[in-house]
């Protein structure tokens, strides 16, 4: 690749996060310093990471266990995952096809620069995760937004997915349940998705960071455990939201060797191998105390799931009704007089509760505001009541 493509991929990966980060930065900006700041914008778990989690870690640095690992991960903590991975029917073999990494970000990044060539297309349900789009960009690869907004129930068509194939697209992106729609897929969806990616003989990042926080009356169900896709499949995941371990950096990608070993690869020449300590702390996470703890999370992002919709539909507003519950989406639609992204700057500026609006998230939640519910239930009815107020102010 000349040097002057590379450069123009940066500039397009930048253009591709500018509107987010030029919004993220100002509402930041705006919220400094304020005191009684509900800051509910990133989706960054507020309680403490589980007890035996800490004493890990801290053992770790005790036993001096502060020299690199395999690039790929210590072989016990791939065995869990993999153990764990088994859970949800997906069988991998921890030797060859689980790559332990700094989150699932970097799992993604790695597995995007594993399998993309420049100019390949990846179809990404809009709303997406930021990170899923700008990654793309950096993998030299050209994202392609397929709608999934409130008008398809937060769901992609499969008419809009097969319109939004060429002869380009290489990778469709899932995330499962989704971030910020909510939505938790049924078989009947996975299916259909695993159907088109054999006739267009595609790759599928599936992106299963949410899966614990699954609300719904079904079960969630991973993509590589549908028949007949497999082989197709990158399962990406972490320890992060589940465990409230976001600071630790650690996840895995799983995939079939071929791709696991290519991936590894990339993660290799990046950094290494995933921080030591973070890996002999991820380990503690399968302890049946930390697991009694990440079950504790749940219900509290339930609990406080329920509240905040509760709210929501007093105040007279629709919201996405998420089967997950780590974020809500707010439709302000008709109810103001201005832009979700003005709303938001007054709401931080004025109100002091920082969230995110919906353009920060694609193109089809423009009216609509993304609220983490990372903060405990007085401070979301405390969100409730200014929420009210600025609405009153907007109307
Ligand atoms: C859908 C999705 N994927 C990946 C990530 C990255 O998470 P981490 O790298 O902490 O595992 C996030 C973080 O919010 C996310 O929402």
């Amino acid at each position: 690749m000349k040097r002057d493509d590379v450069v123009a991929r940066m500039v397009q990966a930048k253009r591709a996060g500018e509107q987010g980060w030029e919004i993220r930065s100002r509402l930041a900006e705006m919220g400094r310093g304020k005191k009684d700041l509900i800051q509910l914008s990133s989706a960054d778990p507020d309680m403490p990471s589980p007890p035996k989690v800490l004493e890990a870690a801290a053992r770790a640095l005790k036993e001096g266990k502060t020299r690199y690992t395999e690039p790929t991960g210590l072989l016990a903590l791939r065995e869990k995952v993999a153990e764990h991975l088994l859970a949800d029917g997906t069988k991998y073999d921890p030797r060859s096809e689980v790559v332990i990494t700094a989150g699932t970000g970097e799992a993604l990044s790695a597995a995007f620069r594993a399998v993309l060539n420049p100019g390949d297309e990846v179809l990404i349900t809009d709303p997406y995760y930021p990170g899923h789009v700008v990654t793309t960009y950096f993998a030299g690869a050209k994202p392609v937004l397929v709608a999934a907004g409130p008008e398809a129930g937060f769901v992609p068509r499969m008419a809009d997915l097969e319109a939004a194939v060429s002869d380009r697209t290489r990778l469709l992106v899932i995330t499962n349940p989704s971030n910020p729609g909510g939505v938790v897929y049924t078989r009947k969806q996975l299916e259909a998705f695993a159907s088109f990616a054999v006739k267009h003989d595609l790759l599928v990042v599936s992106d299963e960071i949410y899966k614990r926080f699954n609300y719904t009356d079904k079960p969630f169900i991973s993509f590589a455990s549908v028949p007949g896709i497999w082989d197709r499949v990158i399962t990406v995941g972490s320890f992060s939201k589940a465990y409230a371990m976001t600071g630790f950096r650690v996840g895995w990608a799983a995939a079939p060797a071929e791709i696991a070993s290519a991936l590894g690869e990339v993660k290799h020449n990046s950094s290494l191998s995933t921080c030591t300590i973070s890996q002999y702390a991820a380990l503690a996470a399968f302890d049946p105390e930390s697991e009694a703890y990440a079950e504790e999370i749940r219900a509290t992002f339930g609990r406080r799931r329920k509240l905040f919709m509760d709210g929501i539909e007093k105040m007279g507003l629709k919201h996405n009704n998420p089967g997950t519950g780590y974020v809500v989406l707010v439709d302000l639609g008709g109810k103001i007089s201005t832009n979700a992204v003005r709303f938001a700057e007054v709401l931080v500026s004025d109100f002091g509760v920082s969230l995110w609006p919906g353009p920060m998230f694609g193109t089809t939640v423009n009216d609509w505001l993304r609220i983490g519910l990372v903060k405990p239930e007085p401070l979301l009815a405390e969100t409730l009541v200014r929420i009210k107020k600025c609405l009153r102010l907007l109307a």
